[in-house]
């Protein structure tokens, strides 16, 4: 799958990604007996970016590639984590009286926070794990391996704990606990394309209400390929809840000329009516992105269905535009990988995919481009940033599953 990857773990098939973190799992943690073994993919977005938190659409795909863990219940209250990712950290222990998030407790923030909010709702989680994971979704990448792990450990508390619980409320209790327990004040897309992931579709999400339809994607002749700035970043600590503000302002200056709820239900033609009412000219423009950005992805979508990628591509392209002048998330990282692959022949379209500040763009290319447009993209960027973007050619896969 990877091209030019620093990361060779993208590349291990499902079955050896299994056999290593059950391996771990009987080196840190003694024989394995009963444990089993879980996934759950990473995503990426096709289009409808920063749109899920303004009630617009969004049209994201789950991967191939994703988290794997091994898992067991304990007879006590312990709750012990190991990452293959983070060898560093060796064995995180702690409890479920302990679920409280600190610095100190690194990644396991994430399914710490999952436990706490199934506690939250109902669903209570009366004794300890082990559990040992290994993702393969390059970290920090924005190809969502915080959703990808929350989600996971839902799974995993689900089956291990018999709870009855659909795969949306897993996606709720994972939005819920990375907004809660880690303090990043993401949308639901993230969360829901994981957990409701399906092969070789994408889900064009209305976030409003949760209702959701899977589009075919079938790429004949062309590849989906992820190109990743390798910019190290922390949404929580970008301005992606500064963002999310903004909105909300904009919202509310609105409503006082306009019966709305969400940024997205106004039309363009609306919002250029009513845009005077938002005082500022920054919040202004953050407000027109998701307006307008919402209605692409409604665009995006039909002409998908028609067979019309070629629209599809300038789409994106136009969605890329957006997000960097009106929303101001991407910089030179994301800008070059974009703008240099505009220019390659046989690349139909090509966008920052994700919360944005680094992570990843995703293009389309024609299978006889590919080569083409990882040179020409992979030698521009390292001229312009000084240090090299990795390439991955995914396929789009389902949801979480027990492997
Ligand atoms: C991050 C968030 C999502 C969404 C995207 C931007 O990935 O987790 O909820 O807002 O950014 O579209």
């Amino acid at each position: 799958m990877a091209v030019n990857d620093r990361i060779a773990d993208v590349d291990k098939t499902p079955a050896q990604m299994k056999s290593a973190v059950l391996a771990k799992f009987e080196e840190v943690f003694g024989p394995a007996g009963d444990v089993k073994t879980y996934f759950a993919p990473g995503r990426v977005n096709l289009i409808g970016e920063h749109t899920d938190y303004n009630g617009g659409h969004v049209f994201p795909c789950a991967l191939t590639i994703g988290t794997y863990a091994a898992a067991k219940k304990r007879d006590d209250r312990k709750l012990r984590f190991y990452s293959v990712n983070f060898p560093q950290n060796g064995v995180i222990e702690t409890s479920l009286d302990e679920l409280v998030p600190d610095d100190k407790f690194g990644w396991t923030n994430y399914p710490k926070g999952v436990i706490y909010t199934f506690n939250l709702k109902g669903f209570p989680v009366t004794s300890g794990l082990d559990m040992v994971v290994y993702g393969n979704i390059p970290n920090g990448s924005g190809l969502s391996s915080s959703a990808s792990l929350e989600v996971l450990t839902g799974f995993i508390l689900r089956d291990l704990f018999g709870f009855e619980i659909s795969n949306i409320i897993l996606a709720q209790i994972g939005q819920a606990s990375e907004n809660d327990y880690n303090g990043m004040n993401c949308g639901i897309m993230d969360q829901f394309a994981v957990a409701m992931g399906k092969k070789d579709h994408a889900i064009f999400l209305d976030t409003s209400d949760l209702s959701f339809e899977y589009v075919p994607i079938s790429m004949t002749g062309a590849k989906i390929i992820i190109a990743n700035t390798n910019k190290k970043h922390k949404l929580t600590d970008s301005a992606y809840n500064e963002r999310r503000c903004e909105c909300e302002q904009a919202l509310e200056e609105l409503q006082s000329v306009v019966k709305i709820n969400h940024l997205c239900e106004l039309t363009p033609e609306q919002f250029e009516q009513y845009k005077d009412a938002i005082k500022d000219p920054v919040r202004q423009k953050r407000a027109k992105h998701a307006v307008y950005e919402n209605q692409r992805t409604v665009e995006a979508v039909k002409v998908l269905k028609e067979g019309n990628l070629q629209r599809f591509g300038e789409l994106m392209k136009e969605a890329h535009l957006s997000i960097s002048r009106d929303y101001e998330v991407t910089g030179p990282e994301l800008d070059t990988l974009a703008e240099t692959a505009w220019t390659v022949p046989g690349c139909i379209g090509s966008r920052m995919t994700g919360g944005g500040f680094g992570g990843c763009t995703v293009s389309i290319v024609k299978d006889e481009a590919v080569s083409d447009f990882i040179r020409t993209v992979g030698e521009a960027y390292r001229k312009k940033i000084g240090y090299d973007a990795s390439f991955y050619v995914v396929s789009i896969g389902d949801g979480p599953c027990i492997v």
